[in-house]
């Protein structure tokens, strides 16, 4: 006698809508934005006034981390928990992504245990390759090309001190990095202007920055001098002269960024309240002077400490649609 045929429920629920991934900006409409902005003042809102908010009870956040990092890692460690739900942590040192197994493998199995995947890892590629076969919301913690997140809290402190972005003026000094095409694909979907100044050999590669064919109601123009991108500026940012993944080229980086530390020459040709933004970590007398970013106009500690509180958002976001 045959034996009667066992049926395994499915973990994925039928009817679910197609899972959402966040791998670059422009995974988002403008619309989409506004709708995570706001919610992410109400969130932060709640935590501060020590109202709980856990709409992910026992849902499981993998992160993985194939680079260093601090902020990246306590915000979405702690807003996660925040959010009632808990947190697996694996680099590739200790897990078998340091001993070559596919990606595609890696994927298929971590996103059957838990709910959300975070990866910070090198080539662009490599993040695109594991969404492809993950079955849950894969979210961008920082690759070569992009830094989503960061963008999305840097907006959302800017918006906190000075009103809405849309129409403002944005400086960005110093290597045509991860940050910088972030940016430009930000200026795209929320209309901002964003003027950029690199060294030569350093500038912003748009074909790799991806922005969408058209700038919206935003602008995008390159300068040769730094004191040029930042005249009249509502915001300045800038961030490490040389990115994780590059650090056999620091030396020749120090001389050709030598002219491309915001300073106080250089706040002085933005908007009087211009606010200045570094993603962090910093390094003082290189990309920007003590007096700068220790100084009034500063923001980076809100900046930091809004990458949890966006990140709450996002993954209530991706993981539980629009909340009335
Ligand atoms: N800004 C940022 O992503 O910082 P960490 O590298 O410390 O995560
Ligand atoms: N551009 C920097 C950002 C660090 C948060 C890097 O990729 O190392």
């Amino acid at each position: 006698m045959k034996p009667a045929k066992k049926t395994v429920p499915s973990t994925i629920p039928q009817g679910a809508p197609p899972v959402r991934h966040y791998l670059q900006f422009s995974d988002l409409s403008t619309e989409e934005y506004h709708y995570l902005l706001e919610r992410t003042a109400f969130i932060k809102n709640k935590f501060k006034t020590f109202v709980r908010h856990q709409p992910l009870v026992d849902r499981t956040l993998a992160l993985i981390f194939e680079k260093a990092s601090t902020r990246t890692r306590v915000s979405f460690e702690a807003g996660m928990y925040q959010l009632g739900g808990s947190v697996v942590h694996l680099t590739t040192g200790d897990s078998q992504l340091g001993r070559a197994e596919p990606i595609e493998d890696s994927a298929r199995v971590i996103s059957r245990m838990t709910d959300i995947v975070m990866i910070r890892t090198f080539e662009q590629t490599k993040i695109d390759a594991f969404a492809a076969h993950s079955r849950v919301p894969v979210i961008n913690g920082l690759t070569n090309e992009f830094h989503p997140c960061q963008i999305l809290a840097d907006i959302f402190t800017y918006i906190e001190h000075r009103g809405p972005i849309a129409g403002k003026t944005v400086a960005w000094v110093g290597d045509g990095n991860n940050m910088a095409n972030t940016w430009l694909q930000a200026a795209a979907l929320l209309g901002f202007h964003l003027r950029v100044s690199t060294p030569s050999g350093y500038e912003v590669n748009e074909k790799t920055a991806a922005r969408p064919a058209s700038m919206g109601a935003g602008s995008y123009q390159t300068y040769s001098d730094p004191l040029d991108a930042c005249a009249h500026a509502d915001l300045v940012t800038t961030d490490v002269w040389t990115s994780m993944g590059y650090e056999a080229e620091n030396e020749v980086r120090r001389k050709a960024f030598a002219a491309w530390c915001v300073d106080s020459r250089l706040m002085a040709a933005a908007k009087p309240d211009a606010l200045f933004m570094h993603c962090l970590p910093a390094h003082r007398g290189e990309e920007v002077s003590a007096e700068v970013i220790d100084g009034p106009q500063s923001v980076v500690w809100d900046e930091a400490e809004n990458r949890m509180h966006v990140q709450k958002a996002l993954m209530e976001y991706l993981l539980l649609g629009r909340q009335a």
